[in-house]
C-alpha cells in the first residue's frame, strides 16, 4: 500500500449465502470504486461468532464468501482480501476501543436491539460490543471510505465518534472514515414483505435472491414478488414492492426511474417482473461461473489468502503499535 490513493475498507459477515441486497448495497459498489482506491476487504468471521455457527458450515461459508468477492471482480492480487480472524490486531484494538466507548452509545444501536429480539436465547456480550469490533476493523487500517448498505450507517457513526474521542485525547491517531451509501440499492427489500429488508436469514426462500440461485429460480422468485393491486410501474412510497423492483432494475441496468416508467408504460406488472428477473440473472451469470472456477482451484485461493493475510497483518500492526504506545502500554523488548 505504497501510493497516495485513499484507502477503502469494507467487509461482510461470513454466514449463509450472500443475497442480492449484499450485492447491490455493497459488493457491486466495491467493484465500481475499486480502481480509485487502495482497497481492503475482510471476510468478517469474528463478527459471525455473535450467532452460534456450525463449525464445518461456517468454514465453508467463509471460503465461499472469499471466492464471491473475487468472482464479483475484485482481484486479490490488487486488493487485500483477507480473513478478519487471521489478523490478531482486530481483537486487540477492539479491546482498547471498548474502553473508549460508552454503554449509553451501545444501548442505542438498533441492530443490537433487532438481533437481541431475534436471538433471545443468546444475547451475548459479543452481540452488544459488535460495533466496537467493527470500529476496530475500520480504524485499524486508517480507512478513508467505507462502502456499506444503509443498515450499517449507525455503526459508521459510532466508529467516527470513537475515533474522534480517541484523537481528541491522544492527537491524530485515526483517520476519520466517511461512509459511502449508494443512492439506489442501499436498502433492498424482501420480495415477499417489501416493508422488510432483504435478509440472509429470512425463512421464506421466496423473499430473498441468493447470489448463487440459478436463472430459473431467480426469475421464478421475481415473478412471485409481492406488489400491489395497481397496474402502473411507478416509483412511490405507497408502492413499496414495485419501488423495490425498480431500485433493483435500476442498479443492474443503470436506468433512471423515469426511463423505467417509460419503458413499462402500458405494460403490466408481469412484463416488468420478468424483465427484472432476466436482468438480475444476466448480471449474476458471469459471477456464478467465475465462482465455480475459483472454488475448484484450491491452490490459487489458498495462495491469495496467505499473501493477503500477511499484508493485512503488516498494515494492522502499524496502527496497533501506535495506539498501544499512545495509551501508555509498555513496548515489547525486541
Ligand atoms: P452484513 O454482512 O450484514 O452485510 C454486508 C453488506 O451488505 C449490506 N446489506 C444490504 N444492502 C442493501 N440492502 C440489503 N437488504 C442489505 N443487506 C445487507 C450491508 O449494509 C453491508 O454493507 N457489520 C457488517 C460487516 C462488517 C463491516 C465491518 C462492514 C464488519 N466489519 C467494517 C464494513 C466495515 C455487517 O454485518 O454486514
Amino acid at each position: 500500500m505504497s501510493n497516495d490513493k485513499k484507502l477503502l475498507y469494507s467487509g461482510m459477515q461470513a454466514t449463509g449465502t450472500l443475497t442480492l441486497g449484499n450485492y447491490l448495497g455493497a459488493l457491486k459498489n466495491w467493484v465500481t470504486l475499486n480502481e480509485e482506491y487502495e482497497c481492503l476487504y475482510g471476510v468478517m468471521d469474528l463478527h459471525s461468532l455473535t450467532v452460534r455457527q456450525v463449525p464445518a458450515d461456517f468454514r465453508k461459508n467463509a471460503r465461499s464468501l472469499y471466492a464471491l468477492y473475487v468472482a464479483a471482480g475484485l482481484d486479490p492480487e490488487k486488493n487485500c482480501i483477507y480473513y478478519q480472524s487471521h489478523v490478531s490486531g482486530h481483537a486487540e484494538l477492539s479491546w482498547i476501543l471498548s474502553c473508549f466507548t460508552y454503554m449509553g452509545e451501545l444501548n442505542r444501536m438498533t441492530q443490537f436491539k433487532d438481533k437481541a429480539a431475534k436471538h433471545a436465547d443468546n444475547i451475548n456480550a459479543g452481540l452488544y460490543t459488535y460495533p466496537v469490533l467493527m470500529a476496530a476493523d475500520i480504524l485499524l487500517y486508517q480507512a478513508d471510505l467505507v462502502p456499506v448498505g444503509a443498515d450499517q450507517k449507525q455503526h459508521l457513526e459510532i466508529t467516527r465518534d470513537i475515533a474522534q474521542r480517541f484523537n481528541s485525547i491522544y492527537g491524530d491517531v485515526f483517520t476519520i472514515p466517511e461512509p459511502y451509501i449508494p443512492k439506489a440499492g442501499a436498502k433492498i427489500m424482501s420480495l415477499q414483505e417489501p416493508e422488510k429488508k432483504m435478509s440472509k436469514s429470512d425463512e421464506n426462500a421466496n423473499a430473498t435472491i441468493k447470489l448463487l440461485d440459478d436463472r430459473d429460480t431467480i426469475i421464478r422468485k421475481f415473478k412471485r414478488a409481492v406488489t400491489d393491486s395497481d397496474t402502473v410501474v411507478r416509483y412511490a412510497e405507497e408502492k413499496p414492492g414495485i419501488s423495490n423492483l425498480m431500485d433493483i432494475y435500476s442498479c443492474v441496468t443503470g436506468k433512471s426511474n423515469d426511463e423505467i416508467e417509460k419503458e413499462f408504460a402500458g405494460k403490466g406488472y408481469g412484463d416488468f417482473k420478468l424483465a427484472v428477473g432476466e436482468a438480475v440473472a444476466d448480471e449474476l451469470a458471469p459471477l456464478q461461473k467465475r465462482y465455480e472456477e475459483l472454488m475448484a482451484d484450491k491452490a490459487y485461493l489458498d495462495a491469495m489468502i496467505k499473501m493477503n493475510d500477511e499484508k493485512a497483518q503488516y498494515l494492522a500492526n502499524k496502527t496497533l503499535r501506535k495506539v498501544q504506545k499512545k495509551v501508555g502500554l509498555t513496548e515489547r523488548i525486541r
